[in-house]
Parts: C-alpha cells; structure tokens; sequence
C-alpha cells in the first residue's frame, strides 16, 4: 500500500491505473478506523481493480463546538488496519492541501440539508462534506465510491450532488456494522461514558421495535 500526500502524486498514480483500464473504488474516511469502515474497504477491494481511501478529518464539516481537535486520530494504525484490508492508496493529504490559501468555493444542497444532523449540527455540516466528498471525486475519479448507511443523510446528500452536478460515479451505501449489543460502530463512540454507552443501544432497540410493529401490521 502506498501512502501518498499531494493531490499530483494522486493524479498520477490514477493515471497510471486508468492506462491499464482499472476501475477505481474509493472509499472516504476521517480515520479512525472500526469494522465499519474496513467493510467499506472489503466491499470496493471486492469490486475495484485499484482501492483508494482518503484519510483526512475535514475541518470545515466541524462546527465551532464540535470535536475537530479532539477528533481520534491515529494514523500508523489506519495504516496498518488499511493494508490489511487490500487497500492499494491511502490518500492522507494535510489540510492545505485540500483547503490551499484563498479556497473560496462552498457546495451547498438546498432542502435536504436543513433537517435531521442538519438542523442540530447547522448547515456547515452538510455544506462542508458535500464540498470535501466533491473535492475527493474530483481529485480520485472513481467509479465507485463507498458510504456507511449509518450516516443515511449524508448519502442521500452526497447522492444528490452527484445527481445535480452529473458527476460519473456510482455510490455504493453499506449496511451498518454493529457492536454486539446493536449500537452503530462509529469512531465517536469512544467519547461515550460507560452509562452512556449503554443508554446509546436504546437507538438501535427502537428501530427493531418499529421494524417488528410495523412487520406485525
Ligand atoms: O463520513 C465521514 O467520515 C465523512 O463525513 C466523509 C464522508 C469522509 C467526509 O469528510
């Protein structure tokens, strides 16, 4: 596995690929790896001649209050667990090289954006993933690109630039991976106090009461 920094030692290694006629799945993290992301990373290994997955903790999906600077980080060991998985690039780009001095542009999709984690966490949320997920296609092209169903409003988001703005790649939504007492892998997770870890798991038993009333009529 190659780990590679700048968006041209990108460029080039795609280039190369796409001379042999491989197809490109990419897989886009911030890190901090679980099962969930690494299932993301089986499934584009499973279906892509070249695996690409970006490493880097966006800062501008992050608001004021939130955990940008005490997001988990640990590169040595996303390395190790990525080339396990089969991962051919790990793209871990420093922030100036996604955001260079004067960036100035902002993807912004309107309506479905303002509910759910978008009212609560504010349109920057949205707006600053949808802008990365944009930079990240532009910059790997991939045929495939791989999400967590576990963030179903992002999909749908990031489905809906790429339907907007016509842009040639699939979207692949994974089912959610699962702790043993059903609450959603997630890097964040290590933030949860041990009562709340457990209060966490009410989530997961809501949504199978809903599925079984609803299965039940
Ligand atoms: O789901 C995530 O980890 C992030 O929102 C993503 C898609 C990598 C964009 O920064």
């Amino acid at each position: 596995m190659r780990i590679l920094r700048t968006i041209p030692e990108v460029r080039a290694a795609i280039r190369e690929a796409r001379v042999g006629g491989a197809t490109i799945g990419l897989v886009p993290t911030m890190g901090a790896f679980h099962d969930g992301h690494l299932s993301l990373m089986r499934a584009a290994r499973a279906a892509s001649d070249l695996v690409v997955v970006s490493l880097f903790v966006n800062p501008t999906q992050f608001g004021a209050n939130e955990d940008l600077s005490a997001y988990p980080r640990d590169e040595a060991r996303d390395a190790a667990l990525a080339e396990a998985a089969g991962v051919d690039i790990l793209f871990a780009p420093a922030p100036s090289e996604i955001y260079p001095e004067g960036f100035a542009t902002n993807i912004h999709v309107a309506g479905l954006t303002d509910v759910l984690d978008g009212a609560s966490r504010g349109a920057h949320h949205f707006d600053g993933v949808a802008t990365v997920v944009t930079k990240l296609f532009g910059i790997v092209r991939p045929d495939t690109a791989y999400f967590g169903q576990k963030d179903a409003q992002q999909v749908l988001v990031v489905r809906r630039v790429v339907r907007d703005l016509d842009l040639d790649v699939r979207i692949v939504a994974c089912p959610i991976v699962r702790e043993a007492d059903g609450l959603a892998m997630s890097s964040r997770n290590v933030y949860l106090d041990p009562a709340a870890r457990v209060q966490a798991t009410a989530l997961n038993r809501a949504l199978d009461a809903g599925a079984a009333v609803f299965e039940a009529g």
